[in-house]
């Protein structure tokens, strides 16, 4: 069949250590009880106060077409939370509506890499990065972060990958690592990015969850709103992942060519779930807190619960809804000891290496079951470590 190298090499093929959670979701379906730690989606469904708003506004007839952009009303209020946190001026023309962040970030690489073209993107990394940059025809190249770094990413290496590169994409908080960028790293990639005439596309879906420091938008910095685009979503805010509602903030020029693509390619997003998260928006601070307080609190938890044994290992957990967890003294890989926990144990974690090789040798654990299965299901992960790094000691 000849089909498009663009389709076909979307997926790097080869195991990507998603085996893990293929088997748990397996498991499940064959009614076994598995503690599932392994994706990123709330426990909670989305506010009840956001579902009155949607259904309001579709019995009131918005399930027509709506603006291609976004509806004026969605588009101002994005801007005016972004002008809010990061002081630059934004108004609705920097704005265009996406079917959630995903779709933002395919549409910011088309807007920005030329087939052929290299994409940079850091190492651990949320699994769909390197298949957004190949499906848009660029090369997707990888540069590491170092654990030793607490993987804040590293200007001299994101330099010493540029050459033949158009954009760079970042993540902070990030997923997989749970790390903030400092304002120091920001400052250190928005140079090379200069200096080097790269595009910055910053994925900022986790925003509303930052646990130590703070989450600076890197648009924000000198000389840096004229080349990010910032990539943002309803779907971790305010628990609405199947609402399908994101956003890229940008220059306006390049948003003015993105509605053409959009016209061409998405068509828009329901005017109804528009209307929706214009009200979750507005809503303010209160809602978004609210939503994220439980991760907060299991974060507090499991901090006390790592404190009581040296075994595993925690990266500075700092947001998003992930812990990352060093497992290297069981001697066993990252997807070794998931593979093994699972066994052993029915809790579903994610293999550091599922998010590249700078990872390995880790877990990453998504504190999305409730407060008591959470801190039971990290002790049995802790002590199970233990048994293992033992037998490993004494080999
Ligand atoms: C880092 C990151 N970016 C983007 C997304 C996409 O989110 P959505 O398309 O639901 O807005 C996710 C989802 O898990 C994510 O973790």
């Amino acid at each position: 069949m000849n089909l498009s190298k663009r389709i076909t090499q979307i997926t790097g093929g080869g195991s990507d250590g998603w085996d893990v959670f293929y088997r748990a979701r397996r498991m499940l379906s064959e009614g076994q009880a598995v503690t599932e730690l392994t994706i990123g989606e709330h426990d909670i469904r989305t506010d009840p106060s956001i579902l009155h708003a949607m259904d309001l506004s579709a019995r009131e007839g918005h399930t027509g077409y709506a603006m291609v952009p976004g509806t004026d009303l969605l588009r101002d209020t994005v801007a005016a939370r972004v002008q809010t946190h990061t002081g630059v001026p934004t108004t609705r023309n920097n704005v265009l509506i996406t079917p959630g962040g995903q779709s933002a970030l395919f549409a910011a690489h088309m807007a920005v890499c030329d087939p052929g073209d290299v994409g940079l993107f850091l190492d651990p990394y949320y699994a769909t990065y390197p298949g957004t940059i190949r499906g848009v025809g660029a090369v997707a190249r990888a540069v590491q972060t170092a654990v030793e770094d607490a993987f804040q990413p590293s200007a001299e290496r994101i330099d010493s990958a540029a050459d033949g590169a158009v954009s760079l994409l970042i993540n902070t908080p990030n997923n997989p690592t749970g790390v903030v960028y400092s304002r120091q790293s920001l400052e250190a990639v928005a140079e090379v990015c200069q200096r080097r005439g790269l595009w910055l596309i910053s994925d900022e879906v986790y925003d509303t969850q930052v646990w130590e420091g703070e989450h600076l938008s890197p648009r924000a910095l000198p000389g840096m709103k004229e080349r990010t685009l910032v990539v943002g979503s309803m779907s971790k805010s305010h628990a609405m992942t199947g609402s399908r509602c994101g956003w890229i903030v940008g220059p306006e020029e390049v948003i003015a060519h993105l509605i053409n693509l959009a016209t061409h390619t998405t068509y828009g997003v329901p005017g109804f779930i528009q209307d929706a998260s214009s009200f979750a928006l507005a809503a303010g601070s209160e809602l978004e807190e609210k939503i994220a307080a439980p991760f907060r609190r299991r974060r507090s938890m499991a901090m006390k619960i790592l404190q009581t044994q040296d075994t595993v290992g925690l990266v500075p957990a700092q947001g998003a809804m992930y812990l990352m967890l060093d497992v290297r003294k069981t001697g066993l890989s990252g997807e070794g000891f998931a593979n093994a926990l699972l066994d052993s144990h029915a809790i579903a974690v994610m293999p550091g290496e599922s998010f590249g090789a700078a990872a390995a040798g880790h877990i990453r654990v998504a504190m999305t079951v409730d407060d008591d299965r959470f801190a039971s299901a990290l002790r049995t992960l802790c002590s199970f470590a233990e048994q293992l790094a033992k037998r490993h000691a004494a080999e």
